[in-house]
């Protein structure tokens, strides 16, 4: 049935064996047919002799030993190891390539391919070749006008700054001048509906992108503008996070959004189903430190990934000549959310000791494919619901198994089957196939045709020689203007790096990008955290009687000025701090909260985003509740146990610093808010008068030490971080002591701090934030 790689008569019997006998069958199975026959062979076979390289180094990927692949490496960036990136030693003790005495080794400088391929227009200086840093300048003839970029440099990655510049008369056809990207050819000068243009790459120079482009109705050109590639010509970090990340983005988005059909709002979410397919090539010729960047950056893509209110099913291996697989899709499925999670974990800890050389790409399809029709066999109907995403990271030298193109091939027509139904645009819409190429040497012609195409989107991306800038590619893809309205969602936490460490002025609204400062005039400044672009929510007893909105201002730096005016404040209709002098609290905070509208609301950014606040069906899609949900939902995730840890926020200089607390629930409470007794102008004896049950009780030394609030972080944020999202739990109100200035902000046995517990005056919040008003933008509250 899926008989389309290599030896694929006994594919059959190669499915059963791997199922009941693990990975042996395989060995077995491979071994009997000679394809592995010089895996056990363990002996020096090669020599380093006159392999070194001037100006660079190389690595070895299994020492001496046949299969071993030796990977050149220049030191300066600028430039690329030349004429072979790689070579692998032969059974017969020769590498391959041989050196050549008359073409040494060497590192030669990075070029950028011919940019004078410029129609209507002059490029200066002219020149045979360009190289790393060159300049280019560019003119139109006169009658024309320039699109693009009139100066250009040439990078170390082989490609041009700036956008292909290109000289246009206006006319009457439909689309514009698609132009000409350096070191390509085009054919066809009519820009009308319907008709093509097709490029070629001049040299040895292969294109990345639309061969051929259609002018639409629209006046859109179809694909994307293709570009000519060297073979060391690599895609940079920041190219892929844009690129992947606007089209994984629209797949999200897809699902996520409110759509409207037929005049009626439907949310796609609750139907659409998202499946995504992860093969990683470990291979030998992928060497091995990379091994742990590329888990990483996997780990990192699945994270971000989890930040979106939609929650995919995953199937996840890695792959050589055999299939290691992770996270099998079904049992994926069938598993609780919360043990969701842990796939995660199995990815880090999946270690592979020596594995084959091959790489069957092959086979890996083939699994994917095997998985696509278990799924439809098993969901039946609902299958055309499902949305499939595959994405393979692979250097693309298939030794084994043959050629993956009609296992591709197959799983497209699969999915064109049954979405037969829909028309050319949205079919396109149910599969998207990508492809991180990596690896010293990659094998382009194969992997070009393995992805799927798409308007304005790139499947297809060439990484420099490690994984490294993956994960930072993967990490960044946040900042996509698209994610702007998830509430809570900040800069990675790297797991094993105290977060506090990693914080500079610079880079600290990133982390905390609901972090406000409010400063009253004459009054006390305190802390706040964003909730909605209109508002921030602070504590009441930061405002005195008779101050004015005009008093007060919000710090809060969203790129467009960093003191925001408000206005209007509202304090918490029962707040009074007086309410209980006679029972002999002298100041009594419950419901010490208050909301400050800005005059402008806030732009929303990276580095100037709402935190989630409970109740609200935006905190519901970040914890990734489906269906109709409830407050008593979210309450139940977010104080699971009777010892939550929580963070809050703590100014310290310029920065602001997280500090951590555990919140003493259930069982803990008693103990934790009988230290209220102790804190100056309490004489009443029972604690439970100045600490109602709408506070949040931390601080002590049990079971860990935590830290304490200080005065000034009054009103800011106790909040639980889920995934990539922050949830807002409590507000910093008062404590039994002061920061000790030798101490610092550890607790000690008779600190303990109370914050205002955001479940308990929900109607106050939702009587602000969640009414419809032309003013502004309401939160939708959950109505139980
Ligand atoms: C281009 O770069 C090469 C190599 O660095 C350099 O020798 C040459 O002078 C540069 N050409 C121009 C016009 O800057």
């Amino acid at each position: 049935m899926f008989s389309s790689c290599r030896a694929s008569s006994f594919s059959p019997l190669f499915h059963s064996l791997r199922l009941n006998m693990g990975f042996s069958g395989w060995r077995w199975f491979a071994a009997l047919f000679g394809l592995l026959c010089l895996a056990g062979r363990v002996q020096s076979d090669c020599t380093e002799d006159n392999m070194n390289m001037e100006g660079g180094s190389y690595t070895l990927t299994r020492q001496l030993t046949t299969g071993s692949m030796l990977v050149y490496r220049c030191d300066d960036q600028d430039y690329h190891p030349y004429p072979v990136l790689t070579r692998t030693c032969q059974p017969n003790n020769m590498w391959k390539p041989a050196p050549q005495k008359w073409r040494p080794q060497r590192c030669k400088l990075g070029e950028c391919p011919d940019p004078s391929v410029l129609d209507h227009g002059y490029v200066f200086p002219p020149q045979e070749r360009y190289y790393v840093h060159n300049v280019t300048t560019y003119e139109c003839y006169a009658g024309y006008r320039m699109k693009g970029s009139a100066r250009r440099v040439c990078l170390p990655n082989g490609k041009w700054s700036g956008k292909t510049p290109i000289c246009s008369r206006d006319t009457q056809s439909a689309c514009g001048d698609p132009g000409v990207p350096p070191g390509a050819s085009r054919t066809g000068n009519s820009f009308d509906v319907g008709n093509t243009v097709t490029y070629t790459c001049n040299g040895n120079l292969f294109l990345v992108g639309s061969k051929e482009r259609k002018c639409l109705e629209n006046g859109q050109w179809t694909g994307i503008e293709p570009a000519c590639y060297y073979r060391h010509t690599y895609d940079t970090s920041l190219e892929i996070s844009q690129a992947f990340g606007s089209s994984i983005m629209e797949t999200l988005t897809m699902l996520d959004t409110d759509q409207t059909q037929e005049g009626r709002k439907i949310k796609v979410s609750k139907d659409g189903i998202l499946n995504i397919y992860i093969a990683v090539d470990i291979s030998g010729s992928i060497e091995k430190n990379q091994f742990n960047d590329v888990k990483d950056a996997v780990v990192t893509l699945i994270r971000k990934l989890a930040s979106f209110s939609v929650s995919p099913n995953y199937e996840i291996f890695f792959f050589s000549s055999e299939i290691y697989e992770v996270v099998n899709i079904f049992e994926f499925m069938d598993k609780k959310q919360e043990e969701r999670q842990q796939i995660l974990q199995k990815v880090k800890d999946f270690t592979i000791g020596d594995r084959n050389t091959g790489t069957d790409l092959c086979q890996a399809y083939q699994t994917i494919n095997e998985r696509m029709a278990l799924m439809k066999e098993r969901v039946k109907e609902d299958f055309k619901e499902h949305r499939h995403v595959i994405i393979v990271f692979t250097d693309g030298a298939y030794n084994m198994g043959g050629s993956p193109l009609p296992t591709v091939k197959r799983i497209q027509d699969r999915i064109n089957l049954v979405q037969s139904g829909r028309d050319e645009a949205s079919k396109q819409d149910y599969l998207d196939m990508y492809i991180f190429a990596t690896g010293a040497e990659i094998d382009d012609d194969v992997l070009k045709p393995l992805i799927t195409t798409k308007n304005n989107e790139r499947h297809y991306f060439r990484l420099p020689s490690s994984f490294r800038e993956l994960q930072r590619s993967f990490d960044a893809i946040i900042d996509e203007s698209k994610v702007q309205g998830l509430c809570g969602l900040h800069s990675m936490r790297e797991e094993g790096k105290n977060i506090n460490e990693l914080i500079d002025a610079g880079n600290m609204r990133s982390y905390f990008p609901w972090y406000a400062y409010i400063i009253i005039k004459h009054g006390r400044n305190c802390f706040g955290s964003l909730v909605s672009p209109d508002f921030v929510l602070t504590a009441a007893h930061c405002f005195k009687f008779g101050d004015l909105p005009e008093d007060v201002k919000v710090v809060i730096d969203d790129g467009h000025g960093k003191e925001k005016k408000v206005k209007n404040f509202m304090l918490h209709p029962i707040y009074n701090v007086n309410a209980k002098v006679n029972e002999g609290v002298k100041d009594f905070y419950d419901y010490d909260v208050a909301l400050i509208q800005l005059e402008e609301p806030v732009v929303i950014s990276a580095n100037a985003r709402p935190i989630c606040i409970p109740c609200t069906q935006e905190t519901s899609d970040a914890l990734q509740l489906v269906g109709d949900t409830t407050c008593k939902q979210q309450e139940d995730i977010l104080f699971k146990t009777q010892m939550e840890q929580v963070s809050f926020l703590s100014k310290s200089g310029d920065k602001v610093k997280e500090k951590d607390a555990y919140v003493k629930l259930g069982d803990n409470r008693d103990e934790c808010i009988k230290h209220a007794l102790k804190a100056e102008g309490i004489t009443a004896t029972d604690p439970k008068i100045p600490v109602t049950d709408n506070f949040l009780c931390t601080g002590g030394v049990q079971p860990f030490v935590d830290d304490r609030a200080c005065k000034g972080d009054g009103g800011g944020s106790v909040y639980k971080i889920y995934e990539y999202r922050a949830v807002q739990v409590g507000l910093v109100s008062w404590g039994t002591l002061d920061c000790d200035p030798i101490r610092g902000q550890k607790s000690d046995k008779d600190a303990r701090d109370f914050h205002i517990n955001l479940f308990k005056v929900l109607p106050f919040l939702k009587s602000i934030l969640g009414v419809d008003t032309p003013d502004y933008t309401p939160l939708t509250f959950l109505e139980n």
